[in-house]
């Protein structure tokens, strides 16, 4: 998984907010499974997307990422957050 495209976006581009699934901004606000079902909208529904929807538009201090990232590694890196997410980091 480590040498997955979607970790290699992650590594490039997400964790120097997010290192370990965490957050160096407000800490509360973690790539964990938690944070993500408490403040993430539409996580219970339908998680890649809302993942997804999250990292193309940003939110306060994070930037949106659809000018800079293509749809096919938004979804990668969706995709790799889900599924350690679920794993636990
Ligand atoms: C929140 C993913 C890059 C700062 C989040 C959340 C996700 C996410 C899923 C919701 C977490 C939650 O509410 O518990 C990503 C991904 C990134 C990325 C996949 C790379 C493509 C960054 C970067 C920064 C950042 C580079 C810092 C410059 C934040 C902040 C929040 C957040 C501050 C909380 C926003 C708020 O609710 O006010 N991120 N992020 N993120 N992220 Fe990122």
């Amino acid at each position: 998984a480590e040498t997955s495209n979607g970790a290699k976006i992650f590594e490039a581009n997400c964790a120097s907010c997010h290192i370990g699934g965490g957050n160096i901004l407000i800490a509360e606000k973690t790539l964990k499974k938690e944070a993500l079902s408490k403040y993430l909208k539409n996580y219970d529904n339908d998680s890649i997307q809302a993942i997804i929807h999250q990292v193309e538009y940003g939110k306060n201090a994070m930037p949106a990422f659809k000018d800079k990232l293509t749809p096919e590694e938004i979804l990668q890196v969706a995709a790799y957050v889900f599924q350690n997410a679920e794993q636990g980091w």
